[in-house]
């Protein structure tokens, strides 16, 4: 039995304390700083993310032996390195801080698969004192024009741009500081037209575990259009990964990714999240997170029959490759609901009513605090409701019902999760 905090306060962390909760190992569940919802299946405490003395002091006085890692502003900044420093009986669930590079700079990431031969977007890199080079490169380019920041930019980091002229302008915003340190660099990419979907790995570094994939939906609008979120919902299964696309998925990309980590002898105990497209009938990657994501999180656990926790300590123990991992084949579908105005501007602090009655789905709350004893919004994305149903399409139809019973100031949700599959 182990003592066990988790750290950030979304639907993602929610969802993995749920699920960690119900473990064998799991003795004292803490969740720093956590949300309303993550108070009903463990304790919330204040905890600052980005002070690791502060969470490490913690540690010590709740002998927590086991901390996972939400979100992945922590682990680019060295939460892992810290610990091993300073604590290293206190195992950190994620990658160090040069392995989650791989979410944390594109550049490193397309070299990581150049060298090892995992089928991306052609790209190139530049930088302020090749802007001149990058011009060219785009004129010499075909619409439409791929440009990221290499840097973390809070999801707004990636511009796919139609139009010759604008991109030119975009490439200088950004290299002028459009996105201050993270577009210090930008890479330009070959445009992948396809399909996306994600894969999740549960690793050591040298043995690994695939849970259920999933397909986000990231934009505001119904039938994707407007801007850019978090993500507005999510579905697992995906049905288009049939046998023939997961063989490809597994010996073209997880089997030569986690070879890699090997060889480079990463120091990366945790999820690896990857970012997919389909072009035709091949499977490319398009980016690598080096945690779980949020709302895949919350249809991804929920259909995992296999103990989390046995996973994450037999990953630390190096015993992952006997572990089997079961999961239900339902499928799961969550709808996001958020605060009207989100991912502009929006207001926070409305009175939050749940429905009683769940009929086997569940909410995983996001944006959400206790207040004097009511619950209110706190956040942009405020809770996901999760079903299930063989047919993805009546899981869709129970959150939805769902939705409509959940109460709270300017609500908004989409209703068309999982249209184009
Ligand atoms: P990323 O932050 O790398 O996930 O990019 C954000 C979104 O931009 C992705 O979810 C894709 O929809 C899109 N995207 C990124 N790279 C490409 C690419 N090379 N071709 C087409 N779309 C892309
Ligand atoms: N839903 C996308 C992410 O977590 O990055």
């Amino acid at each position: 039995m182990h003592n066990i905090l988790i750290l950030g306060s979304g639907g993602r962390e929610h969802t993995l304390a749920w699920k960690i909760c119900q473990s064998d190992l799991c003795n004292n569940l803490y969740v720093g700083p956590g949300n309303g919802g993550t108070s009903s299946v463990a304790d919330n405490v204040d905890l600052d993310l980005s002070d690791f003395r502060q969470i490490a002091e913690f540690c010590q006085e709740k002998s927590i032996s086991y901390i996972i890692v939400g979100p992945e502003q922590p682990l680019v900044d060295g939460i892992v390195d810290y610990f091993q420093k300073h604590h290293p009986s206190i195992k950190v669930f994620g990658p160090d801080k040069q392995s989650a590079q791989l979410e944390g700079s594109k550049d490193f990431a397309n070299q990581f698969m150049a060298k090892y031969n995992i089928p991306t977007a052609g790209s190139k890199t530049f930088d302020g004192t090749t802007l001149e080079e990058g011009l060219e490169y785009i004129k010499n380019s075909k619409a439409p024009y791929v440009l990221k920041a290499d840097g973390l930019a809070a999801g707004k980091g990636v511009l796919i741009i139609e139009d010759q002229e604008e991109a030119l302008q975009a490439l200088k915003e950004m290299l002028g500081g459009k996105f201050g340190e993270a577009s210090s660099k930008v890479v330009i990419e070959e445009f992948l037209d396809g399909i996306e979907f994600s894969m999740f790995v549960l690793t050591n570094g040298k043995e690994y575990v695939i849970l259920p994939e999933a397909k986000d939906y990231k934009r505001i609008g119904e039938g994707d259009k407007g801007l850019n979120t978090g993500g507005m919902g999510a579905v697992s299964p995906v049905p288009f990964l049939d046998k023939v696309l997961l063989e490809k998925v597994k010996k073209q990309v997880i089997e030569p990714t986690i070879a890699g980590f090997a060889e480079e002898k990463m120091n990366y105990t945790g999820f690896v999240f990857i970012g997919l497209i389909k072009v035709e009938d091949e499977p490319f990657v398009i980016e690598y997170n080096c945690r779980m994501g949020d709302p895949e999180t919350e249809v991804v656990i929920p259909r995992l029959e296999t103990d989390l926790m046995k996973l994450i300590v037999a990953a630390f123990d190096q015993n992952l490759s006997t572990k089997q991992v079961k999961f239900t084949d339902q499928s799961a579908c969550t709808v996001m609901m958020v605060s009207g105005g989100y991912p502009e501007k929006y207001e926070k602090g409305k009175t939050i009513s749940l429905p009683e009655e769940l009929d086997g789905s569940i909410i995983f709350q996001a944006g959400t605090k206790m207040k004097d004893d009511k619950l209110v919004t706190n956040g942009g994305r405020v809770a996901a409701i999760t079903s299930f149903h063989q047919d993805f399409k009546q899981a869709v139809s129970k959150s939805l019902r769902l939705a409509e019973k959940v109460q709270f100031d300017k609500k908004y949700y989409r209703t068309d999760i999982g249209f184009d599959l």
